[in-house]
């Protein structure tokens, strides 16, 4: 998998699943454009993979449930790239303690709405003019196990990668045709604390960089007739 020419933006790209897709790109030749709310772990991110595959990785700071924010991020990325090929749609929250939905505020919700669809939205629109004029262009979306089966205690995110899903097979049929394919990757446990053995077939969580794999193989040309379709990357999910 070659991305030697590609300008590719990962979204939460400081830590877990976007650090390792965005290492992955670099490490197979794209230019880069990470983004995150983290300054320092950006700043890090951005060091790491600048020195260890000698690329080109520009960084910047932004929170992806900023509209403006996020216009503006992108149209600095198009002066410094002169486009933008890939996108991964990867910022999302869910660490919050798992309630049921009875006792959470609306307050929790709003924020994963925020971040999880709205900045995932904004991107998209942000990048896919450019990408229609160019002809070309890869969307990964992050979705979650989440977003397909239901996963109680986790009423609002699970909502939320629904969402996700939906958006991307919807946006499929009007971009496709016009070299635009987009897809979703849909994690289940994915080892960034405690290994958590119960949840799949493969008594195992999965790693970042196997998430990662499956990110890159969407985005590259190896794919290329491949849209609309949301990935499970969950080691036959077990319970949920
Ligand atoms: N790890 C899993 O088991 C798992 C499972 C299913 C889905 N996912 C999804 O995969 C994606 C990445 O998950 P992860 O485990 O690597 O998460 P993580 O929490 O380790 O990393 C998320 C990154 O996004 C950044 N971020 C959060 N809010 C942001 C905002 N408003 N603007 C910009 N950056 C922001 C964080 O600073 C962080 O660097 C998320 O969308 C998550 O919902 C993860």
């Amino acid at each position: 998998m070659d991305f030697t020419g590609k300008v590719a933006l990962v979204t939460g790209a400081s830590q877990g699943i976007g650090l390792s897709a965005a290492r992955m790109f670099a490490s197979r030749g794209a230019s880069l454009a990470i983004i995150d709310i983290n300054s320092e772990g950006l700043i890090a991110a951005a060091d790491a993979i600048n020195h260890d595959f000698g690329t080109q990785a520009a960084y910047f700071l932004c929170d992806v449930s900023d509209e403006a924010s996020v216009q503006s991020t992108v149209r600095k990325i198009l002066l410094k790239f002169g486009k933008i090929d890939i996108l991964v749609n990867n910022a999302g929250i869910y660490r919050d303690e798992a309630k049921f939905f009875e006792d959470t505020e609306s307050m929790q919700w709003k924020r994963k709405i925020d971040v999880n669809i709205l900045g995932t939205l904004y991107f998209t629109h942000a990048v896919l003019k450019g990408m229609i004029e160019n002809g070309y262009g890869r969307i990964i979306n992050i979705g979650s196990v989440a977003g397909v089966y239901g996963i109680r205690g986790m009423v609002d995110y699970s909502m939320t990668k629904g969402a996700i899903i939906a958006f991307t097979r919807a946006l499929a049929k009007e971009v496709t045709e016009k070299g635009v394919l987009v897809n979703c990757v849909s994690p289940g446990n994915i080892q960034v604390g405690i290994d958590l053995p119960d949840l799949s077939f493969m008594n195992r969580s999965g790693t970042p960089n196997e998430c990662a794999e499956v990110i890159c193989f969407l985005a590259s040309d190896k794919a290329s007739y491949v849209a609309g379709q949301n990935y499970l990357v969950d080691g036959c999910r077990k319970k949920m």
